[in-house]
């Protein structure tokens, strides 16, 4: 099967210029001018931008969580990611503290082999170091392609570890060649200040916002970065909300240690101020929680300076009926919101029409980066002979307004309810199929393959 993709405007993070693209099999073959080649199928992109495609990095579909699962699966969540032109998302294992990694791969395994759509990967969730563990991470390195590691500095119980089993891991993941992830934020303190609100009455979604003040992250984040820091491990920040944050960063930075930060798309464009809508506002409640405007200014410049390397969107979605566990309590709120489809559109039309962010900069942070990062350049990320043909074809003209009645997300609301974009995702092709065609499926469930990822090099 070949497609010759005719007039189109190519953009990567680097380059903006017109031609031809010629994809044979699953693979990029000829870029050029006016190509002269016969091809099975010829689309005409003239008037379109054709980026590679997205891929976040950050996503939980099928995921058992706070006593319930969230609502996309590994099928409905990687074609919805289609529609909205993210071609490969990266998913998370949780190990059960007690049980092995291999046991957790497996759980998930079963969940997503043969379910998904779009291509994926897994990060590798240790929640509980020991020396069973240590042994498991090379082999999750080497066997299984996941090269790297997250941990959870909340969620005390479950999924947090200590800074004991941190370094530990920090240590052994760098001899390995991997990378450490963390969700960054200070859950004793968190969990001290929702029973404080629980013992005061105080039980709407807007104390799960006062639950977990910008301090709580910031200084996670800092212990995080200076841990890294001594270990020399390659580290990855997810779901970055806020400037106090950001800073500890930028400190390790000058000590020349790379602490690569990801943002989420909905840090970015909505605020605190949503907390304040009743029980309504548990359509966002997630962990960190949404900031204020003063963090979207820091966000939006860590982009352009080159702190904040990626827009993810941690989607996480529930049913508004899981939403309501937490009806009478915030506590109890599964924490995530809706976003895998949005992201690539949203970014483009509050970054780039805005003039927020160039088009080259979109690329990078929604595909080049994640690619760089987690070892899969330039097999993904790029548009280039050799790498998969994984592309959007996008018209930054057309007009379209977001809607829980229009996405294909599998949860009864939209986070994003009303929003007006400019630009939308016409066709998205993956490994050389058009996957996704003004709105037509062409491809089946199982198309998706599991992407077995490079050592990390902790340089882009
Ligand atoms: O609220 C969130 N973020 N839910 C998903 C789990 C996590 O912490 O990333
Ligand atoms: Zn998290
Ligand atoms: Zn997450």
């Amino acid at each position: 099967m070949s497609i010759l993709i005719k007039n189109g405007r190519i953009i990567t993070s680097s380059e903006d210029y017109h031609a031809d693209i010629f994809i044979e099999g699953e693979e990029i073959s000829a870029i050029g001018k006016n190509l002269n080649v016969t091809a099975d199928e010829i689309i005409d992109a003239n008037g379109l931008m054709i980026f590679p495609g997205g891929i976040d990095p950050h996503v939980h579909l099928d995921m058992p969580f706070m006593g319930t699962y969230s609502s996309d699966n590994y099928e409905t969540g990687t074609l919805a990611a289609l529609h909205g032109g993210t071609t490969m998302v990266i998913d998370f294992v949780l190990q059960t503290q007690g049980k092995s990694l291999h046991h957790a791969l497996e759980q998930w395994q079963s969940r997503s082999n043969g379910n998904c759509y779009g291509d994926y990967s897994f990060h590798m969730a240790v929640t509980d170091f020991n020396e069973e563990t240590k042994n498991e991470i090379t082999q999750m390195v080497e066997e299984e392609g996941i090269t790297s590691f997250k941990t959870f500095m909340a969620y005390k119980g479950a999924l947090m570890i200590d800074d004991r089993q941190m370094v530990g891991l920090m240590q052994e993941v760098k001899k390995c060649g991997g990378m450490v992830t963390v969700h960054a934020t200070n859950g004793d303190m968190i969990d001290f200040l929702i029973a404080k609100h629980r013992v005061e009455g105080k039980l709407s979604p807007l104390y799960h916002y006062l639950s977990q003040p910008e301090i709580t992250e910031a200084e996670a984040t800092g212990r995080f970065a200076d841990m890294a820091n001594y270990t020399g491990v390659t580290a990855y920040v997810v779901h970055m909300t806020c400037e106090g944050a950001l800073n500890h960063i930028r400190d390790i930075e000058r000590r020349n240690q790379k602490v690569y930060a990801e943002t989420c798309i909905q840090y970015l464009i909505l605020d605190a101020s949503l907390y304040e809508k009743d029980f309504e506002g548990a359509k966002w409640v997630m962990s960190p929680p949404l900031r204020q405007k003063k963090d979207q200014e820091t966000l939006w410049a860590g982009i352009n300076q080159g702190t904040v390397q990626v827009v993810a969107t941690d989607h996480c979605p529930f049913m508004w009926e899981q939403k309501l566990m937490g009806e009478k309590d915030f506590s109890k709120i599964p924490n995530g919101h809706p976003a895998i489809e949005n992201r690539m559109e949203l970014l483009f039309s509050e970054g780039v029409q805005k003039g927020r962010i160039t088009l080259n900069k979109f690329v990078e942070v929604t595909s080049t980066n994640a690619a760089k990062i987690f070892g899969m350049f330039p097999r993904k990320g790029c548009i280039a002979v050799g790498s998969d043909a994984d592309l959007v074809l996008f018209d930054p003209k057309e007009e379209h307004t977001l809607s829980v009645n229009t996405h294909h997300m599998h949860v009864d609301y939209s986070a994003y309810e009303g929003w007006e974009i400019k630009g939308r995702c016409k066709t998205t092709i993956l490994r050389g199929q058009v996957a996704v065609d003004n709105g037509d499926v062409k491809i089946q469930k199982g198309f998706g393959q599991f992407i077995k990822r490079n050592k990390v090099t902790g340089i882009i």
